[in-house]
């Protein structure tokens, strides 16, 4: 079975899309550990209910980004993952953690990439009056939200919404397009080859183009 350890920060709604997956067989893999930086985090919970096991590294008890992702890397590649997924992890990681596990780190990012790295992305796509937004998947890299796409999910973006209405919308596509991402990545439909993502001929992502959800 092929391992995989999530990486989170909060609610963990991503993390029980991902699990739920792995229970229904959709996913050909398990979630063998969760790790927090953030203490008492709803996402543990969710962990614990599942009886998946967790740890928290807490940030602020380092001194610098470097030591902080030195512990996170050292606690990772004792788990012996075929997959690193951030689902909703808040940390900017520096090299010394997505080096090392470079093509076998994703994220998940509320913004159709390139468009608003960062935080605050909904907020942007509103007052931007973007015609669309939605999610972006991608490799890690050092550089934030930056490393190669393998695939986007849009949908039309209602002006009338509010931004919890948009919230959601964004959470359902990441719920339904993380965990086939995933599937296809440990499946190996899906892998990195010189920097540039690379689909075999039955990946549904291989015509890069957004997905569209309604
Ligand atoms: C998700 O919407 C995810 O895309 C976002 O945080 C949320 C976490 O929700 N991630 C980022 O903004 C990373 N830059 P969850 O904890 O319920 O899965």
């Amino acid at each position: 079975m092929k391992r995989i350890v999530v990486l989170i920060s909060g609610s963990g709604s991503n993390l029980e899309a991902i699990i739920e997956a792995c229970l229904s067989q959709r996913i050909n893999g398990e979630v063998v550990h969760v790790i927090s930086n953030v203490p008492d985090v709803f996402g543990l919970t969710r962990a614990a209910k599942h009886k998946i096991p967790s740890s928290v590294i807490n940030h602020n008890n380092f001194n610098d980004r470097e030591s902080f992702d030195r512990e996170l890397y050292n606690q990772v590649s004792d788990l012996n993952p075929d997959l690193v997924v951030l689902a909703g992890f808040m940390r900017i990681l520096t090299s010394n953690f997505t080096n090392p596990l470079k093509g076998k780190l994703i994220n998940i990012h509320p913004s159709l990439l390139p468009k608003y790295p960062g935080l605050n992305t909904h907020q942007h796509a509103i007052d931007n009056q973007d015609s669309h937004h939605g999610v972006s998947i991608h490799y890690v890299t050092e550089e934030l939200d930056g490393g190669p796409i393998i695939a986007q999910g849009a949908m039309k973006l209602d002006l009338q919404s509010s931004l919890e209405e948009v919230v959601d919308q964004i959470h359902r596509i990441e719920h339904n397009l993380y965990p086939r991402v995933i599937a296809e990545l440990l499946d190996m439909k899906v892998g990195l080859k010189d920097n540039t993502v690379q689909f075999s001929h039955d990946s549904e992502f291989k015509d890069a183009q957004p997905l569209q959800f309604n």
